[in-house]
């Protein structure tokens, strides 16, 4: 079990990885638009984190830290609201509103501070 929950902690960071990596891509050098890819690392970070939330194949000693989760969580939330709206927004007008562009990337890198410094 703990091997199965390191292999779900590896799908949540390509999760993540996919998610920032392709808005890096669009931030530097890119449309700044709101990219397929971001919404399936998204999908991925979430779907992987979620698996993660619950306590199983933990060691013995182990606790949670359920307010860092659930944090994270409402992070989440907003990114995939972000991404949702931008992409509304950026078919109507062809642009995505900047804060909800840049709003996508350091959120998504707050989160990653979040699980790796709290
Ligand atoms: C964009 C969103 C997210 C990013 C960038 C992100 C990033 C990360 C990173 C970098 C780690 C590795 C930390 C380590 O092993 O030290 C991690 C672990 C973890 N993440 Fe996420 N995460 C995100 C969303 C979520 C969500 C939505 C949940 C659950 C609701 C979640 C739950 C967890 C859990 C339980 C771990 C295992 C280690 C720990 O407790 O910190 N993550 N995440």
């Amino acid at each position: 079990m703990e091997t199965l929950r390191h292999i779900v902690l590896f799908i949540h960071l390509i999760g993540f990885a996919v998610l920032f990596g392709a808005w890096a891509v669009q931030a530097f050098g890119g449309k700044r638009e709101i990219t397929r890819l971001m919404q399936i690392g998204v999908t991925i970070a979430a779907v992987a984190g979620l698996a993660l939330a619950a306590p199983w194949g933990l060691p013995e000693d182990v606790k949670m830290n359920m307010m860092k989760i659930g944090t994270k969580l409402v992070i989440l939330l907003i990114v995939a609201a972000f991404l949702g709206i931008g992409q509304a927004r950026q078919r109507k007008s062809g642009a995505v509103p900047p804060v909800l562009f840049w709003g996508v990337g350091i959120l998504t890198l707050v989160n990653a501070g979040i699980a790796v410094l709290w």
